[in-house]
């Protein structure tokens, strides 16, 4: 049972296990260490730091969630999360992929258009009517997925004053989306949603839509598509039923294999660990704490696995619709197309600084994320432990505790991979601009 005393609650918190794999990834060690001329040809070009896009993996990345998901979810569109990295080439390339583009604001909206996509989805809560418009204005290759019975009646009336008609869907939450539930209507007022939208005769209603991040399994897909054709089958109007035309099922589809975090990270839903108030306990009394384990690996469901699980659920229970599956998978796509390329500005004792830093990543990430950091110049398969900073003025500027290296000098250069997803839409001039990125075909 759950413990009601605060005491009672927070010793519970710290008898919590760390969920995740002990192990290394080495294997995005040697692969880098593989790449080594390539990256330093791009060096001999161009000043560190810099973005290093690789297009033949990003391609690779495409084709791989595309083709699973193709083979096993009925009529499949996938649309490409532009929020996980919206670099143009990123864009480009989804699209030439057979991807539409998934935007959540009128900035994303633009950029989306520039990389020419067949279909858009706009997705996103408190739309501006400067938003609304837009979409209105491409109406013809644009779904809105409308997050609430007030943006209705704004999209109804401006809808109705361009006579305009859009294709719309719904987004929901259910008892399954946690923080998510900021997002969308209660999965119990689909129904109401539904009748209310027929005093809009220019929105045409015809999708359902979802999403909750940082899924490392297909069973958090299942979980809520369970309570959907619950409802769907027993709550939502039969004469209805055959006006869903869509079920965009969102993205968050987690990479498998390549990060890791440490004990102490409460960052994300399967971090959450009495390390953590250890680690604030002994930092608040000024000890020094040793975990048993270095860090976790994030283990994840494979593309394949995800569709194949999702398509066999979704075959079986919604036989009471014939719609089009959706999915927008942004940091599945993304995440390893992009390393981060810098050189070591400076060592101090176990303390080395790199010319870039939380400007290229956006938020400390290296205080809770584990991700290889590697010494090209003077390459080991072995982990050295550092403290490795970026250049800015703040401790926040941190990448992590670990380094594979020799020993390590000024002046060497450093790559860190599987950089691609949430760190160039968060980086930000603080201190130091926003470094270029470079292609590499
Ligand atoms: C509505 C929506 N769709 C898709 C995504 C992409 O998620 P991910 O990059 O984890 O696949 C997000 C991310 O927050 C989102 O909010």
């Amino acid at each position: 049972m759950k413990p009601t005393n605060p005491t009672d609650l927070v010793l519970k918190m710290l008898e919590q296990q760390p969920r995740g794999k002990k192990g290394t990834l080495k294997h995005v060690v040697k692969t880098a260490i593989a790449q080594k001329k390539t990256i330093l040809a791009q060096t001999k070009k161009h000043p560190t730091p810099f973005y290093l896009l690789d297009h033949a993996e990003l391609k690779k990345s495409a084709k791989t969630f595309k083709n699973a998901f193709d083979t096993y979810l009925p009529s499949h569109q996938p649309y490409f999360a532009i929020k996980s990295n919206y670099h143009p080439h990123i864009l480009k390339t989804a699209v030439e992929q057979g991807y539409g583009l998934d935007a959540s604001s009128e900035r994303e909206f633009t950029l989306a258009l520039e990389a020419k996509p067949k279909k858009i989805i706009f997705t996103g809560p408190g739309k501006s009517e400067k938003e609304l418009e837009l979409a209105l204005k491409y109406a013809k290759i644009t779904t809105i997925n409308m997050d609430s019975f007030g943006e209705l009646e704004r999209l109804g009336a401006l809808a109705k004053k361009q006579k305009t008609t859009i294709r719309a869907g719904i987004r929901f939450f259910s008892s399954h989306h946690g923080t998510w539930s900021k997002f969308g209507i209660p999965l119990d007022e689909l129904a109401k949603f539904w009748e209310e939208a027929k005093k809009y005769p220019y929105i045409k209603l015809e999708g359902l839509h979802f999403h909750i991040s940082l899924n490392l399994h297909a069973e958090k897909y299942i979980d809520v598509l369970r309570d959907l054709s619950n409802y769907l089958a027993k709550k939502f109007p039969k004469k209805y039923l055959n006006e869903i035309k869509f079920i965009d099922i969102g993205g968050g589809y987690y990479p498998d294999n390549a990060e890791g975090f440490y004990p102490w990270s409460d960052h994300y839903p399967w971090t959450l660990s009495g390390g953590n108030f250890m680690k604030k306990a002994h930092d608040f009394f000024g000890e020094h704490i040793a975990f048993p384990d270095k860090y976790y690996i994030t283990r994840a469901d494979t593309p394949k696995q995800l569709a194949q699980k999702i398509g066999t659920f979704i075959k079986k229970n919604f036989t009471m619709i014939n719609a089009e599956y959706y999915t927008e998978p942004g940091r599945i796509l993304c995440n390893s197309s992009t390393s981060i390329v810098a050189k070591i500005a400076d060592i101090k004792d176990n303390v080395i600084i790199l010319d870039g830093g939380i400007n290229m990543s956006g938020w400390e990430f290296g205080q809770h994320f584990y991700f290889p950091i590697i010494n090209l110049t003077r390459p080991s398969l072995t982990e050295k432990h550092f403290k490795i900073y970026g250049p800015l003025c703040t401790p926040r500027d941190f990448w992590g505790y670990y380094i594979y290296s020799e020993k390590p000098k000024t002046g060497d250069l450093i790559v860190i991979p599987n950089q691609g997803a949430y760190k160039f839409t968060l980086a930000q001039e603080f201190i130091r601009p926003i470094p270029p990125t470079y292609i590499i075909r």
